[in-house]
């Protein structure tokens, strides 16, 4: 009788104290005035052209591996309905609960300024009839998302993501090569990171999960800040990347979900961690990594720069992804279409680069050097040159200069790795000369096989 009053008189005062912070929520709204100096909103900032040369080197890096991978560029609207986000992302994460741009547009229809573009993805992958092309559909994004998150380093409310989605193969090697994509995204810029992996299985067994780490964290409730309360009453996995400082303690005898995992997604997780082992991308399990969007199942990865980790890393991860089989037939596609993709923080990498001190504009550095005696080699050297081209073989020339010593000096100047030199004979013969500008060894072959001779000695 009295634990029933002492319910009852909580939930009034509960519904006394929501009824109050809306209504403080409605006044903060009304009182807000835009400052009189000319500021942007925070959380939104300019890029200024002398940043702009980073930004350039990460959207180039992006398309080109896009275009390597093939994945197809989709550009997705920043507006669409709420409901659309509200549906998939899970009622109680931080974006759908406190951080989404919702407002009533001047039809009247509830409007979001885009958190992310995985669900407008799979709309879109709906929306087009994809389905009925070749599995799977890859595609690749970039552009603005907003989210009205407490700005810190890294963290923004206007920021900018690049994704990779490959919808409709649920093999693990699409799991691995979007996690080579992202590692070699980084890699090409200059960047070390690490992979940090965990696989969360499927909804069913992680119910059972859930269940559990409920009764472990109980046992613990009068330690937890209110926030941890709140999560452990309404979106407990979350617990597991709470940034609370006594929580680590915590977790080190929490159940963990990889104990959990159905056989099927335990497999699955094994073969995803034997690719990447065979490609040797670094890779770091971490039980704890659950993601903070609700579509995810089976695997969920997140990077960051070698040397930090999830717990401490100075601005979050750079990228993060995972698989997300039940989106698509969770947004009326068909049933069972498997997903997987990423999404990438290009301020956080823009960020990264500067640290780094990584060189926004690398020079034109050609491995190959060309080297040519007389007209006839000159001639015929330009040919080549496009053949070259063709072959996205970047080779450095000095035609102006005459003797082959002048051209091996700047050659050796440039730190070529090989010049290729063509005289009046080796016209005539139809041949060419490779010189190793480390040995000096030089051989002379076909002039018309000396494209693929050097493609292959270039990726040795
Ligand atoms: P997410 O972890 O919410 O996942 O965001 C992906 C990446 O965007 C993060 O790793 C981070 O680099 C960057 N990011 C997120 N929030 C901010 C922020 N407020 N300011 C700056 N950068 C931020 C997704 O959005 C999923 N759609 C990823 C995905 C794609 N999963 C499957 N496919």
């Amino acid at each position: 009788m009295m634990a029933k009053k002492i319910i009852k008189a909580s939930r009034v005062e509960r519904a006394s104290r929501v009824a109050k912070v809306e209504v403080e929520a409605e006044e903060t709204v009304k009182k807000q005035r835009a400052p009189k100096d000319l500021t942007t909103l925070r959380g939104f900032r300019d890029v200024l052209p002398e940043e702009e040369p980073y930004w350039n080197r990460v959207r180039d890096n992006a398309r080109q591996l896009a275009e390597y991978y093939s994945f197809g560029r989709l550009d997705l609207p920043l507006l669409e309905y709420a409901d659309l986000f509200q549906r998939t992302l899970g009622k109680a994460t931080d974006v759908i609960e406190k951080e989404m741009y919702v407002f009533t547009d001047p039809s009247g229809y509830d409007v979001a300024l885009r958190p992310e573009a995985t669900a407008q993805t799979v709309r879109a992958y709906i929306n087009h009839g994809m389905l009925n092309r070749p599995q799977p559909v890859k595609l690749y994004y970039e552009g603005q998302m907003f989210r009205h998150d407490r700005p810190q380093a890294g963290r923004y409310r206007q920021f900018n993501q690049f994704g990779f989605e490959s919808i409709g193969e649920a093999d693990p090697i699409v799991d691995a090569q979007l996690i080579v994509i992202g590692e070699r995204f980084f890699r090409d810029l200059g960047l070390n990171v690490v992979v940090e992996i965990n696989s969360i299985g499927t909804s069913e067994t992680r119910k059972a999960y859930v269940m559990e780490l409920v009764s472990y964290f109980r046992g613990f409730r009068k330690n937890l800040s209110e926030d941890d309360k709140r999560r452990l009453q309404k979106n407990p996995l979350r617990l597991l990347d709470s940034k609370e400082p006594y929580m680590a303690e915590l977790l080190k005898d929490a159940p963990q979900i990889v104990d959990w995992l159905d056989e099927a997604s335990k497999n699955h997780f094994m073969k995803v961690l034997e690719f990447l082992e065979e490609i040797e991308v670094p890779y770091r399990l971490n039980p704890h990594l659950v993601r903070g969007l609700d579509y995810y199942n089976r695997t969920v990865f997140e990077m960051y720069l070698a040397g930090e980790t999830s717990s401490e890393a100075s601005q979050g991860a750079l990228l993060s992804g995972g698989r997300y089989d039940g989106l698509v037939e969770m947004l009326g596609g068909r049933e069972g279409t498997p997903a997987c993709g990423f999404a990438c923080g290009m301020e956080r990498v823009v960020s990264a680069l500067k640290e780094a001190g990584v060189d926004p504009n690398p020079r034109f550095q050609p491995r190959v050097f060309f080297a040519q005696l007389g007209d006839a080699a000159r001639r015929k050297g330009l040919r080549l040159f496009e053949e070259f081209r063709a072959e996205h073989i970047q080779v450095a020339e000095a035609f102006g200069k005459g003797s082959l010593k002048a051209q091996l000096e700047v050659a050796n100047k440039m730190n070529a790795a090989y010049t290729i030199i063509l005289g009046q004979k080796e016209v005539l013969d139809g041949t060419i000369i490779i010189r190793d500008m480390d040995s000096g060894a030089q051989e002379i072959v076909d002039a018309g096989k000396v494209v693929s001779i050097m493609q292959k000695r270039l990726v040795l």
